[in-house]
């Protein structure tokens, strides 16, 4: 859309046809939350917010749910916690559309995060986090946006999302640790809702991001991420800034399932997560498990980096026609935290 030829022409036509970096955005946390996403409104035009978040609802949840679920949605608004009721009200206004459809919107993404994650260490100790993200929907790709969380001036956290949830499902604290969440397939959106409403718990993008503004550390950002209720399952991935840090949760709502960490010491110098239990085989179906495995093995663990995960991110089918966007980054480095919006996955 508008915001896509703004980029090619800045970048030229070739990038247009490749892949690009999204916008930044940067979000002020000092601002009351009914205000602080207003910079989207310079990135993107009401009319294709609009049209884009039906598309998301439509493809995610069936017409007919939408409608007798409405009334539902309104009550949720009340169990909605600050700053996300706000935040969602102010989002609405942005966008010309019912509170309840926005509400919609962000639940529909809660379960959208299908494919990999993976957490590696280096040679020398270093930690390397990458993910891909997919989602059967090409809108997503024109919603991407890399956002800057801003308190008293400076960064205090950034994450990859789309224009118009207030979670995250990727993100950095600089020089703490970065997280990034898959989808653990269990049950249905509306037990979510449920979840959400009779067990107040979070969604799971939610205490991504309230992980991010509130942990010390990676220790700390691991119990919390281990223990705080969510509404449905999820695989969350950390690392951090010193060897060894870097974990798997498998978690249920209630508490972890299993926590698996980096034990580089007996050659588990990474970890892979899709969207199966570790200790499960993967179905026929998906081994995108096994193929980013192997790439790591073929890259080693004296060549990983930032580039060389975003090239085993790249190698098909962990890279699909579903991949929307790509992340790396190290939280020792943050400066090194890049996205990349797929339209292709050649490496270029
Ligand atoms: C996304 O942007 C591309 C490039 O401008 C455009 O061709 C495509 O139609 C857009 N997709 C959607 C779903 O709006
Ligand atoms: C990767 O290397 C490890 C350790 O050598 C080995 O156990 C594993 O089977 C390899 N995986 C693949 C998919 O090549």
């Amino acid at each position: 859309m508008e915001f896509w030829g703004i980029w090619c022409l800045l970048l030229g036509v070739t990038v247009c046809r490749g892949n690009v970096t999204p916008p930044v955005v940067k979000i002020n946390l000092d601002e009351a939350a009914e205000q602080r996403w207003s910079p989207l409104k310079q990135l993107f035009d009401r009319d294709f917010l609009h049209k884009a978040a039906n598309q998301v609802i439509d493809s995610t949840i069936p017409m007919w749910v939408h409608q007798a679920i409405r009334p539902l949605v309104r009550a949720l608004e009340k169990y909605v916690p600050q700053p996300y009721a706000a935040e969602i009200r102010g989002m609405a206004s942005l966008y010309g559309s019912d509170i309840s459809d926005v509400v919609l919107l962000n639940f529909a993404y809660e379960v959208s995060a299908f494919c990999c994650s993976i957490v590696a260490q280096d040679s020398t100790g270093k930690i390397y986090h990458g993910r891909n993200l997919d989602y059967p929907h090409d809108v997503l790709k024109n919603l991407t946006i890399d956002v800057m969380f801003i308190k008293n001036g400076e960064v205090a956290y950034r994450g990859t999302s789309f224009a118009g949830y207030v979670g995250l499902w990727t993100g950095q604290s600089a020089k703490k640790f970065t997280v990034s969440g898959d989808q653990r397939d269990k049950g249905h959106w509306w037990e979510n809702i449920i979840s959400a409403v009779f067990l107040k718990s979070s969604p799971v993008s939610w205490l991504v991001r309230e992980t991010l503004e509130q942990a010390t550390d990676f220790q700390d950002a691991v119990v919390r991420l281990s223990t705080i209720p969510i509404i449905t399952d999820v695989y969350y991935i950390v690392g951090g800034v010193h060897p060894r840090e870097g974990v798997v949760i498998t978690r249920d709502r209630i508490g972890s399932a299993d926590i698996w960490p980096l034990d580089p010491q007996y050659g588990d110098w990474y970890r892979v997560e899709t969207n199966y239990d570790h200790w499960l085989p993967t179905p026929k179906k998906d081994k995108k498990r096994e193929v980013a495995m192997k790439a790591m093995n073929a890259t080693g663990q004296n060549n990983i980096n930032t580039h060389s995960l975003y090239k085993v991110l790249s190698v098909y089918p962990v890279c699909n026609s579903n991949s929307v966007y790509t992340t790396v980054m190290s939280a020792a480095a943050p400066d090194e935290y890049k996205t990349v919006v797929r339209q292709t996955c050649d490496v270029s």
